[in-house]
């Protein structure tokens, strides 16, 4: 059986992984629908080798299809996800517009598939910091169950998009040729410069990204009281986020047991070399499907805490493929909406 999909934000950053990805993997596709913008209107990209045309979203253009895979915003989820469930598709969506919305499941394939299940036409895709940190330290949750997690991120420009990718470029291009750095996408020079995650503020003085991680995490995770704290950072670097995670469990928790547990782990990809002093960089995990996870280590400043480093592409694993992924689910899992056959 094969199956209508259409990409809304096909243009963006996270659309054109998300065409590369159904490509690779095969996806059983019917028909594929590019949508985006009326900016986009007439633009095509191709696909498999052929040109395929962008259309401006509109009213009628979820007619037939069975999975939208959306990733143009929050605002233009809101806007549009619910015609297209009442046109009979399931949205699998890379906004953060449904992730805390108690009837919307927060699915990482690796963690909680079975929370697909009780998706009532919107499925959400986590903040791209929560997946890669999810998929490398759920293994050892299981195990033991973590008491308290805190978190630094290195964040890269693609998060803000394929603007910011460029403008970092350019910025980068400025900056040596002894110009000013412009400054669109971020509010400033992200080129050989970092700044607190310049999303908004909120009255505890952590800004929105850092929540995300909190709240997405303890509902991924089905543990509400989990104690979690973040600091997120942009940095200078293209595609691929990094974070050092430290871990407290109730018991210690060796990081030879870690390891071994990490190294059969799904999505994820043990990277230490002790003698060279390698460990996962933001270089290596670009174009990667799984979440790099080294130095792994024991936190001297506590008997329970376990000290660990990932990086993971945040345009990969941080959405498009967790996004397929999560489509290749609800095929497997019989959950998308049944049509009628048209009979003639
Ligand atoms: P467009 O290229 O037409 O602006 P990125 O995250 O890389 O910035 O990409 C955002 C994606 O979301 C693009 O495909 C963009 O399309 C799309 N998009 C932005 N605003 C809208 C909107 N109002 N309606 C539909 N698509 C939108």
């Amino acid at each position: 059986q094969s199956y209508k999909v259409a990409i809304l934000g096909a243009t963006g950053a996270v659309g054109t992984e998300l065409l590369e990805l159904l490509a690779a993997r095969q996806f059983p596709l019917a028909d594929l629908k590019l949508l985006a913008s009326p900016r986009s209107a007439g633009k095509t990209l191709t696909f498999q080798g052929e040109e395929l045309p962008v259309e401006a979203v509109s009213e009628d253009c979820f007619k037939d299809i069975d999975i939208v895979l959306a990733s143009a915003g929050a605002s233009t989820s809101k806007a549009w996800a619910s015609k297209a469930v009442e046109a009979g598709a399931v949205v699998v969506d890379n906004s953060s517009a449904f992730r805390m919305d108690p009837q919307v499941p927060l699915v990482v394939p690796e963690v909680n598939p079975e929370a697909a299940d009780q998706h009532q036409g919107i499925i959400a895709n986590p903040n791209c910091t929560t997946i890669l940190m999810s998929v490398a330290i759920w293994p050892l949750h299981r195990v033991q169950p973590i008491q308290r997690i805190v978190v630094a991120t290195y964040q890269s420009a693609s998060g803000a998009g394929a603007r910011a990718m460029e403008e970092v470029k350019h910025q980068a291009q400025a900056i040596l040729n002894g110009a000013e750095p412009q400054t669109e996408a971020f509010p400033y020079p992200l080129a050989f410069n970092l700044f607190p995650h310049n999303s908004k503020l909120t009255e505890q003085g952590y800004c929105e990204e850092e929540m995300k991680m909190l709240n997405e995490t303890r509902k991924i995770f089905g543990t509400a009281d989990l104690r979690i704290t973040a600091t997120c950072v942009r940095v200078p670097v293209l595609r691929a986020h990094s974070e050092a995670v430290n871990l407290e469990f109730s018991e210690p928790f060796s990081p030879q047991q870690a390891r071994e547990i990490l190294r059969s782990a799904p999505g994820v990809k043990l990277v230490e070399d002790w003698q060279a002093n390698y460990f996962p960089m933001p270089i290596d995990a670009t174009g990667e499907d799984d979440v790099l996870v080294g130095r792994i280590r024991q936190d001297l400043s506590h008997p329970c805490g376990l000290e660990l480093w990932l990086c993971g592409d945040q345009i990969r694993k941080g959405a498009a493929l967790n996004a397929v992924q999560i489509a290749e689910l609800l095929i497997e899992r019989n959950l998308l909406k049944k049509r009628e056959v048209a009979t003639v």
